[in-house]
């Protein structure tokens, strides 16, 4: 092995500060099952996963990893890879069944439990608010397109702050609201299933303006979590250098990922993709974009693939000449560095952490083992991408794989497997795959690395 194979877990720790936060990553829809018990109420996903043909194998997130009863096993073996931190999600039926309205205080025991635990084998908890299970009951008001959501989810925040805040690190407020707009309610692949333009943009609106509240909110009740939002971005570059793609690729680029960061950082939407929205154009309240730009401890940032477009807008993942993962997701780590370069470059981001990253692939279970050769340099390449953006100046703070478990991987079902742990269905049985194993020795390098340069330090 060379010292230039990402594989090659002495020559990939090396750079990397002492600081610097390694984790895994789930979300609550995905693994807790559990979905009626306890007193949780319904969620959007509850009810979208009813729907005929919406699922790809018709399943849903009744049982999933059955997380909800088995976390502490699963706690243990969080603790066992060696890992900084753990990204996980709130239900927000699980602990406020009506939305607004009642708490739930089995739900809210189950989340001290979690964090307690996770404190306890020495693994820091960060917590995402919104990872997409809006409850029903505000979906049958208006959900987020309505404008009092904005409100109950202060008030979700504000009290999970309160219940939680002295012991979580960190709480983001959304993970991906592109997807909650633009897939929940532009494309309708996602729930609640819903496909209008301008609803979908009324909707991002309402999540970044919900964000910055409960931020203003949460700092102050004198939260000491560090406080920040996911984004899930990528490059966009045109299929062609013709000048109708690159005008397509620009835009998309603006749907993407200057809709989202220009508010945070900018204060303002861009004038691009105003104009090209026209009528669909969300309607805003003075002070809105204000409350949107509240200072941020930290951006998360979602990695998968780059985009590809072309000039009638369509999104091109699949690229010859590339591999491509089970989701057909071109494997493209540069896209990774470029993307984090640009944002240190185009805006003034605090520290940066690749909160997902990671890949589907068709994995062999044999005889006990998962040699899950394609995940494993999947990460080991995207590790090294994120090395090479620190190295070029850009302030990254930690990275974390998606996903821990295999798990209810959304519209595609049970299909797609993205854990770096093995789940078998039918026994719940976990089993690392070689992936795990990598990740863990690469940790085990990281924390020799770390102690070493303690002693230095001490002047031992
Ligand atoms: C992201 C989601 C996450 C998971 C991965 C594959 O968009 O945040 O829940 O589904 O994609």
């Amino acid at each position: 092995m060379t010292p230039s194979d990402p594989l090659d877990t002495s020559a990939a720790s090396a750079a990397f500060p002492d600081d610097f936060v390694w984790g895994v990553a789930t979300s609550a829809f995905q693994i807790e099952g559990a979905s009626a018990e306890d007193g949780k109420g319904a969620s959007i996903w509850d009810d979208f996963c009813r729907q005929p043909g919406v699922i790809a194998d018709g399943s849903d997130g009744r049982t999933a990893c059955e997380h909800y009863h088995r976390w502490p096993s699963d706690l243990d073996l969080i603790a066992n890879l060696g890992v900084d931190a753990y990204r996980f999600s709130v239900s927000w039926p699980r602990v406020r069944p009506g939305g607004g309205g009642a708490w739930n205080e089995k739900g809210l025991d189950f989340y001290d439990r979690l964090v307690d635990g996770l404190l306890q084998r020495g693994v820091t908890p960060y917590l995402t608010l919104n990872h997409w299970d809006l409850p029903s009951e505000l979906q049958a008001q208006g959900g987020w397109a309505h404008r009092d959501t904005v409100h109950r989810f202060v008030e979700y925040a504000c009290g999970m702050a309160e219940r939680l805040g002295d012991r979580v690190a960190s709480i983001t407020t959304h993970n991906e609201p592109w997807v909650v707009a633009m897939l929940g309610h532009d494309s309708g692949i996602f729930a609640p299933g819903v496909r209008d333009r301008a609803t979908a943009m009324q909707v991002s609106h309402h999540l970044l303006l919900s964000h910055g509240l409960a931020l203003q909110a949460l700092r102050q009740s004198g939260c000491r979590s560090q406080l920040g939002i996911v984004l899930n971005l990528s490059p966009v570059q045109p299929a062609t250098s013709s000048p109708e793609d690159q005008a397509r690729a620009r835009l998309e680029d603006g749907l993407l990922l200057r809709w989202y960061m220009d508010p945070l950082f900018k204060g303002a939407y861009p004038a691009d993709v105003l104009a090209f929205l026209g009528a669909d154009a969300p309607r805003m309240e003075a002070g809105d974009l204000a409350a949107m730009a509240a200072p941020l401890d930290f951006l998360g940032v979602n990695y998968y693939t780059r985009a590809v477009v072309s000039a009638d807008g369509s999104w091109d993942k699949r690229r010859s000449g590339f591999e491509l993962t089970d989701m057909d997701w071109e494997v493209y780590p540069q896209g990774l560095t470029e993307l984090l370069v640009r944002l240190h470059h185009d805006y003034p981001v605090p520290p940066m952490f690749v909160t997902e990253n990671g890949g589907a692939f068709k994995d062999g279970y044999t005889d006990g083992r998962v040699h899950d050769a394609d995940r494993t340099r999947y990460i080991a390449q995207h590790i090294a991408a994120v090395g090479e953006a620190l190295r070029q100046g850009v302030p990254m703070a930690g990275y974390m794989v998606w996903s821990l478990l295999d798990n209810f991987e959304w519209a595609s079902g049970y299909e797609k497997r993205f854990g770096i742990v093995h789940v078998d269905y039918a026994t719940q049985q976990r089993t690392l795959k070689d992936s795990a194993r990598w990740y863990r020795e690469f940790l085990q390098r990281c924390q020799a690395a770390r102690d070493v340069n303690a002693l230095a330090g001490a002047g031992v």
